[in-house]
């Protein structure tokens, strides 16, 4: 009996710098939950891509195998049924929705491409595991096949309430696929009870459905703990404090989507340097900017937005030897995110909808000493699972510029306090046992 994992993004990466092959573990809660009960178990992992891992002629410590998707497939299923359609709208962006009927064929296609490869090696006790809005249609298409298996699957993004989710001419169709999985999970309440809303509003009240549960997404918190830890984070925040002596640091660290309030977050600290003058060359405000889906043309436009923002906001304040804003656009290596993390006083997290938000469980985790603040932004699902927070409206700069001056003023007691309990609760709900819940209740 093998667990079949399903996921858009393959779980390792190959990057070849000069003639070199580097294989990496793709970053995540999930590769790093996964990969071990893989390696033990012997599991399949199904994925996609435009370039395939076996060409590189690697061994991976588990088969992996790879759809292989063309570039028309991955303009309409990825960058258009995917992000162009789906994640803005399950992410309340419905003016960001554009429909290209185009697309929805080719998100069809590509998910029965993924459909074809499990039956191909599917054996009667495996168990499915599927991940996300971008294989959201697989579940029926195996159980059209025939498939009578156990099909568990987890969204990893926001499912909207009845009258977002209306919106989408194709809400039918992928209702009727998740109610044929015995397991459907979501990280939230609020998710699973508008999922359950649609399902009764759309499918009518007896309609056949599995088990439908929520249970929030993790970290490795133990790694992320030792990661801190080690000699190598040490080292790299030492550099840190002294690029950054005697300044108090606030930290955003988010792939640069416009779900995430990058900009609200800069128009809030402006807000707040306007108000507290006194602030000005003693807080500096780190923003982590992981390029993302940069082909998407709402992603390019967001990334013109957050630069002349930056450009505006440093102009504005700058003094000799000193800006407010420091950005960094490109991804950080574990280490060195986990160095910022170690260093940075407080962290702001403004997303304007976001489906969990596993940086402020990362920033948790990486307070080994117990101090530091999360500032966290009421749209997310974290804000909604997190027993302790600072909760701020990213829509309103005077909330998020009024949460920099409170956590400015908080005394180190609370911190300690405040921060212990978000630990305790982080180090119990980890990834593992994410992972082992999940697969108790696929059974
Ligand atoms: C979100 C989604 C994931 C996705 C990730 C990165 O977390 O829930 O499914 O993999 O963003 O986005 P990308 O488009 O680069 O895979």
């Amino acid at each position: 009996m093998k667990l079949i994992i399903a996921t858009n993004r393959a779980p390792y990466d190959v990057k070849k710098p000069k003639d070199e092959v580097i294989v990496e573990k793709a970053p995540g809660g999930l590769v790093a939950a996964l990969d071990p009960v893989m390696r033990e178990n012997g599991g399949v992992w199904v994925c996609g891509g435009e370039k395939l891992l076996e060409d590189y002629g690697i061994e991976l410590p588990y088969p992996v195998k790879q759809v292989k998707l063309t570039k028309n497939e991955n303009k309409h299923y990825y960058e258009g049924f995917c992000n162009t359609q789906i994640w803005p709208l399950f992410h309340y962006f419905p003016a960001k929705y554009k429909l290209h009927t185009k697309d929805w064929n080719f998100y069809r296609q590509v998910n029965q491409k993924f459909a074809n490869q499990i039956l191909e090696i599917i054996e009667p006790d495996d168990r499915i595991w599927i991940h996300d809005y971008q294989l959201m249609l697989l579940p029926k298409l195996l159980r059209e096949k025939g498939v009578n298996n156990k099909i568990g699957f987890f969204l990893h993004i926001p499912f909207p309430n009845v009258e977002v989710y209306r919106i989408f001419p194709k809400r039918i169709e992928i209702l009727e696929s998740l109610v044929t999985c015995d397991l459907v999970g979501f990280h939230t309440a609020s998710y699973k009870k508008h999922f359950l809303e649609c399902v009764e509003y759309f499918l009518g009240k007896d309609v056949d459905i599995g088990r439908v549960e929520d249970l929030s997404i993790s970290i490795d918190y133990n790694n992320i703990v030792k990661t801190a830890k080690s000699h190598k984070v040490n080292l790299i925040l030492k550099d840190l404090k002294y690029n950054f002596s005697d300044q108090i640091i606030g930290l955003g660290v988010d792939r640069l989507d416009y779900t995430k309030g990058v900009p609200e977050k800069f128009e809030g600290l402006e807000h707040f340097l306007d108000n507290n003058p006194e602030y000005i060359k003693k807080l500096s405000f780190i923003q982590i900017a992981v390029p993302t889906r940069s082909s998407v043309s709402e992603y390019q436009k967001i990334k013109r937005i957050t630069d002349e923002l930056v450009g505006r906001i440093n102009g504005k304040f700058s003094r000799e030897g000193w800006s407010p804003i420091q950005y960094i656009y490109h991804n950080l290596k574990f280490e060195e995110l986990i160095a910022y993390y170690r260093l940075a006083d407080f962290i702001v997290v403004s997303a304007l909808r976001d489906g969990l938000n596993l940086v402020a469980k990362e920033y948790i985790a990486s307070r080994i000493n117990n101090t530091g603040q999360l500032i966290l932004s009421e749209f997310t699902g974290a804000a909604e699972v997190l027993p302790h927070r600072l909760l701020i409206n990213p829509y309103d700069v005077r909330s998020i510029s009024n949460s920099i001056s409170k956590v400015l003023k908080t005394p180190k007691e609370t911190q300690v306090k405040d921060m212990t309990e978000l630990r305790n609760y982080v180090q119990e709900n980890d990834i593992f046992k994410w992972l082992d819940t999940f697969l108790e209740m696929l059974g």
